[in-house]
């Protein structure tokens, strides 16, 4: 039986932090559960329903913890599983939930299971929780098959016995094998570990990747990073979005079902088109997958318009509701993404003397884009910092560079790095606030103090106080839980009705009329002398 109580995520707003990144409270440069703890009250402040913590387990940090070695403790660098209880106890007294990032596809080579394949050898029940395969060629030297890894690169590497094994990513990030029993059920021992903890849910890493097509047919096209999506022309990959991996979420559902209080499992999976991604969120199934098409689509009515109509209808036809996100800490931020040319995107990320960002216009439209994205039914996410207008590190120097995809990529893609720079709270405060001491794990711009938390408090206009309004106003309106109907407008202006209120956006560059008894709440930049809407605006009014 649906209720507020269980069913909170149908329309709720839930905050990205990535943990190295949002605040550090020992100095060490790199940020941690204390630090988060202490900052939650923030996030109350700024109207969030719950977080979602990228990884804080025990890692390498070859991936930047997306590369487990222990799924049951907390990596020292963050603290500990006391820390973690801490965390969640706090979040609990204020109200706010916490999901947790679960990583099944690949352990860390630092995993135990994986040491011990490596030492059982060939045909050992210790391999079989992986995937090793003999290689070809008469003497076995070329790998089993032409897969590539998304971090660029073959995504097969060989063991000094001979064997290879698969790693879809990173050469620290062996595939699981989800055909193996015991596989299946240590993940079902790591979910009840969390659940029992108070864990509200959780992120599935590549969850369109866990099942490989049994015949292992070759396919040696390159995908998009994390894109896990074919290039035009290329036969369906056998890595990606396998019927297979439904029985696994199937599973898992009937899990969390025991617990009370609404646990949820949101499916990272970037799979296209729209109806294949709604199979991840049949009733049995999860309950939120994240909407990557909208993230990708050009600044422009017609395209928005039609991703909005067919993600919403993919969704609606299995009875959830979409989830909208517009950043997170694998994509270009969206302040800085839409500071380019339309049409133009960077998806691999940014660097010195690539062309860089009109950072102005970026940010206009990044506030205009959340405001449409806020008033969207459904749930959405957002991703630390960009409630403070966060650009992209654009000019980080590649020496600094930590994020795998630049090393195997052989330099051709500067990667991630420049979204995870830490947040800067204070202006000035050494790492502006960041943490106690001057250290910080990426360079932060000077730039930065600008953007600083207690440079955008109180103040109006702000992109912070813009964000804060809007989510006020998101609860107030039931905009998340509404229903959403176009309005006919000249081509360049999207605008629909939702929970009372009209949001108009305008992509062109004639200001846009708002009907003449619009009462308007809420604006992302001021409208012209007589009221009408300029370029690149978002606004909410009461009609
Ligand atoms: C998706 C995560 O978001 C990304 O950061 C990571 O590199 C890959 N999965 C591999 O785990």
């Amino acid at each position: 039986m649906p209720s507020p109580q269980t069913d909170w995520w149908r329309s709720a707003v839930i905050y990205q932090i990535y943990p190295r990144s949002f605040a550090d409270s020992n100095g060490d440069g790199m940020g941690d559960l204390p630090g988060i703890t202490a900052r939650l009250g923030d996030l109350r402040e700024l109207g969030v329903d719950a977080v979602w913590l990228s990884p804080f387990y025990p890692s390498p940090q070859h991936d930047a913890g997306y590369d487990v070695a222990d799924y049951r403790a907390v990596d020292p660098r963050f603290g500990d599983l006391g820390d973690a209880d801490k965390m969640l106890a706090e979040a609990r007294a204020l109200g706010l939930k916490v999901i947790v990032d679960l990583v099944p596809n690949h352990t860390s080579h630092d995993h135990a299971w994986f040491r011990e394949a490596l030492a059982a050898g060939p045909d050992s029940p210790e391999r079989e929780r992986y995937i090793f395969r003999d290689g070809r060629g008469p003497d076995g030297s070329e790998p089993p098959n032409g897969w590539q890894s998304v971090f660029g690169g073959p995504a097969w590497e060989r063991v000094d016995d001979g064997q290879w094994y698969l790693h879809l990513f990173d050469v620290s990030q062996p595939d699981l094998n989800w055909d193996s029993p015991e596989v299946r059920a240590e993940f079902v021992s790591v979910l009840r570990f969390w659940l029992d903890r108070g864990v509200a849910g959780f992120r599935v890493d590549v969850a369109h990747g866990l099942i490989k097509n049994a015949d292992f047919a070759d396919w040696h096209y390159a995908g998009e990073i994390l894109g896990g999506l074919a290039p035009e022309g290329a036969p369906p990959p056998p890595m990606w979005d396998q019927d297979g991996v439904h029985e696994i979420y199937r599973e898992w559902r009937a899990v969390l079902d025991e617990y009370e209080g609404g646990r949820i499992l949101v499916a990272e999976a970037w799979v296209q088109p729209a109806d294949r991604l709604a199979r991840y969120v049949r009733p049995d199934e999860m309950h939120q997958a994240f909407n990557f098409e909208y993230l990708d689509t050009p600044w422009s009515a017609d395209p928005l318009r039609k991703v909005i109509d067919t993600t919403t209808a993919a969704n609606a036809a299995v009875g959830a509701p979409t989830t909208w996100v517009l950043s997170n800490h694998d994509v270009v931020r969206h302040a800085t993404r839409l500071g380019y040319p339309v049409g133009e995107p960077r998806k691999h990320g940014i660097g010195i003397g690539d062309p860089q960002p009109d950072v102005a216009l970026g940010l206009r439209r990044a506030r205009a884009a959340t405001l449409q994205m806020l008033a969207l039914p459904g749930s959405a996410y957002l991703y630390q910092g960009e409630e403070l207008g966060l650009p992209e590190a654009t000019e980080i120097p590649d020496s600094y560079r930590q994020d795998p995809a630049w090393e195997r990529s052989g330099h051709a893609e500067r990667g991630r790095d420049g979204c995870r720079v830490p947040l800067p709270w204070e202006a000035d405060a050494p790492s502006y606030g960041f943490g106690p001491a001057d250290a910080s794990w990426l360079p932060q711009p000077a730039v930065w103090a600008e953007y600083a938390l207690d440079r955008q408090r109180g103040v109006t206009g702000s992109t912070y106080e813009l964000y804060r309004a809007a989510l006020r106003l998101r609860a107030a309106h039931g905009l998340g839980a509404g229903t959403l109907s176009w309005v006919d407008t000249p081509a360049d202006v999207l605008a629909f009705r939702n929970g009372g209120l009209l949001v108009l956006t305008n992509f062109g560059d004639a200001p846009a009329e708002l009907p003449l008894n619009a009462r308007v709440q809420l604006a992302s930049e001021p409208l012209t002398a007589d009221g009408r809407v300029p370029q690149d605006v978002t606004v909410w009014a009461r009609v």
